[in-house]
């Protein structure tokens, strides 16, 4: 299953990518994560991603598209993946379509006015990426990560003035995906104010149709 996960900063793209990745046996696959990870490392990547990551604009396509064609063509892809935060403009939309036929893009719908809050309450695991929430998905022990025991951050980029402008730049230049993978048949969009195990069941009720 090839899957691509739309949705606003802070729809739960993360939080339902990793319960998919375990209900299919299938990679997860996140952009963001890969750019935090070449940050913590100070990579040459991270350092460039940085300055617009700390800005909530979107990193340049040239740094992106061919990162991610190289990490789809590894082994663990072959069955296939979950995509989230990937693709984010038209013009990578565009560059997977060249490469492969994806089964469907996952729109998580969630009003703005729930993104600022549940943002605000955001916890993530710095090092497999897991978010929490100090309301919505409290871990068993307070700040450890439940998935590998490491202390959990607030990332840099949830400050209110940057999740407003990630907002700004999601609606101009990724919200138009919506439109090109309901032309093509691939759309399915979800109610993501739900609980998170009743968005994750209607996912899979539908992919599973
Ligand atoms: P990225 O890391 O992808 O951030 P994002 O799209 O802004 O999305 P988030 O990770 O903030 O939110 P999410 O939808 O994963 O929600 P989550 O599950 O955490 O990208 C960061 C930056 O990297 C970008 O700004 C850009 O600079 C760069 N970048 C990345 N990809 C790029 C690309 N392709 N091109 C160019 N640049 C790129 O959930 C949010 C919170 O809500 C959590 O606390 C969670 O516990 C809680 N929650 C989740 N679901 C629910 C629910 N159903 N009910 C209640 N609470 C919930
Ligand atoms: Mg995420």
């Amino acid at each position: 299953m090839k899957l691509i996960l739309l949705g606003a900063p802070g729809a739960g793209k993360g939080t339902q990518a990793t319960r998919l990745a375990d209900i299919y046996q299938i990679p997860h696959i996140s952009t963001g994560d890969i750019f935090r990870a070449n940050l913590k490392e100070e990579t040459e990547l991270g350092l460039k991603a940085k300055a617009y990551m700390d800005q909530g604009l979107l990193v340049p396509d040239e740094l992106t598209i061919d990162l991610v064609m190289d990490r789809l063509s590894k082994d663990d892809c072959k069955n296939g993946y979950i995509l989230d935060g990937f693709p984010r403009t038209l013009a990578q939309a565009s560059a997977l379509d060249a490469l492969v036929d994806i089964d469907a893009a996952v729109d998580v719908e969630v009003p703005d006015e729930n993104i600022v809050r549940r943002m605000a309450g955001r916890r993530v695991c710095p090092k497999c990426g897991e978010p929490y929430h100090t309301e919505y998905k409290v871990p068993a022990k307070e700040g450890i990560c439940d998935r590998c025991g490491s202390e959990l951050i607030i990332r840099k980029d949830d400050e209110p003035e940057t999740v407003l402008k990630r907002l700004t730049v999601y609606h101009d230049q990724t919200a138009p995906l919506i439109g090109h993978y309901q032309q093509a048949g691939k759309l399915v969009a979800v109610d993501g104010t739900k609980s998170v195990e009743a968005v994750t069941e209607e996912i899979t009720k539908a992919l599973d149709k």
